[in-house]
């Protein structure tokens, strides 16, 4: 069985990634090996041996292949001189280091299949997890972009505190509790005004402001938003904007961060990405400009039949609000795509709505995919 190395295992995408790796029977092909950056010597999830030490480039380079949910510091930190000392093994990275990196594909293989097998034969060992928010939207409308229909594309986000890390999450509830405690006997009472509870939130929204209670996210997110998600880039664009248009370019094979790719050949891709109070699925409203006029039905069963996780939720009320949720979505492998309509601006306008879980399709299922793929 091949050795595979497991490093960052235990934060949330690593356990995310550990359940999926047990559901599918991913452990029983291989002989996990788990590494720790802080506890070498400790007990192991799985199996009889120790926690090796995951900046031990000997016992590292043991491994067939790697698979690290560590962060960008650790891949930083050991990634080129594990192959400067010669390492030919594969690294499966959910950090975004390597992602734009020549040397580097990005995984995310229900969309770009073709683009991984291609460079699997060429020789490639490095295989990066995409941003959350550009794979969720194309395992949902990716069809589209198969197909050559997309001229280009513009994207709202509303994006989940899992985003940010766990603490975001643990800070977004938080806050949401000391909002809730700040007007609780106004709430409690069913003739208090509600401007009066209103003023209540907003008080304890800007005592939050500035404070440890908004330490994560550097803004108060509980009952509001955040419309700047990442760094600062420097010409009003957000490095997640940013990523939006790169990194979807560069998993379709296109662009100038692709291997043969071009300038003239990227799809242009644009829009506002925004944190929102949602725990863990990112959202995503739509427009397409798109290449000619396809008919509505015709675009929904080209979406629903790309791949098997994606679902066409009709634009109806009822069903939207069902299906077309992160409450709905939460967990599940399943991306709704849904409010697919035509838009005022024209036949050829297309708008969509969809919905993924950015632990799952955002993260951890991208990796363990990319290591079936080599080891079947
Ligand atoms: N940058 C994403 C976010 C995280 O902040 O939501 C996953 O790539």
């Amino acid at each position: 069985k091949p050795v595979i190395g497991l490093v960052g295992w235990r934060g949330m995408v690593g356990s995310v990634l550990m359940d999926r790796m047990q559901s599918e029977g991913d452990f029983d092909l291989i002989e996990p090996v788990f590494f720790s950056t802080s506890n070498a010597g400790g007990t192991a999830p799985l199996g009889e041996a120790p926690l090796a030490d995951a900046h031990d480039l000997t016992a590292l380079a043991q491994c067939d292949a790697i698979i690290t949910c560590q962060g960008g510091d650790y891949t930083g930190a050991v990634f080129a001189k594990l192959r400067a000392d010669g390492w030919a093994g594969h690294w499966i990275d959910a950090a975004s280091t390597l992602r734009m990196d020549g040397e580097a594909v990005i995984v995310l293989d229900p969309v770009n299949r073709p683009v991984i097998d291609t460079a699997l034969v060429a020789g490639n060992r490095n295989w990066v997890g995409g941003n959350c928010t550009v794979s969720c939207m194309l395992m949902g409308v990716g069809a589209l972009f198969k197909a050559g229909l997309v001229e280009w594309m513009s994207t709202q986000t509303y994006q989940a505190a899992s985003g940010g890390g766990a603490q975001h999450m643990r800070e977004l509830l938080t806050q949401y509790g000391k909002l809730n405690e700040a007007v609780r006997p106004l709430l409690d009472d069913p003739k208090a005004a509600i401007l009066d509870i209103d003023r209540g939130v907003i008080e304890r929204q800007r005592a939050m402001d500035g404070t440890d209670e908004a330490q994560q996210f550097g803004a108060v997110l509980g009952g509001s938003l955040i419309p700047w998600i990442d760094k600062d880039l420097g010409n009003g664009v957000t490095k997640e904007e940013w990523k939006g248009m790169a990194e979807t370019n560069k998993i379709l094979g296109l662009g100038p961060d692709a291997v043969g790719g071009s300038n003239e050949a990227a799809i242009p891709i644009d829009g506002f990405c925004v944190r929102i109070g949602a725990m863990r699925c990112h959202s995503q409203a739509l427009t397409f400009k798109l290449r000619r006029d396809v008919p509505l039905d015709e675009i929904e069963a080209m979406i629903a039949a790309d791949n098997d996780w994606v679902r066409v939720v009709p634009n109806e009320k009822e069903a939207t609000m069902r299906d077309l949720t992160p409450v709905a979505t939460t967990g599940t492998l399943a991306i709704p795509v849904g409010r697919i309509r035509k838009l005022a601006m024209g036949p050829d306008y297309l708008g969509a709505f969809t919905v993924g879980d950015q632990l799952l399709w955002g993260a951890a299922e991208p990796l363990r995919r990319m290591l079936r793929i080599l080891i079947e």
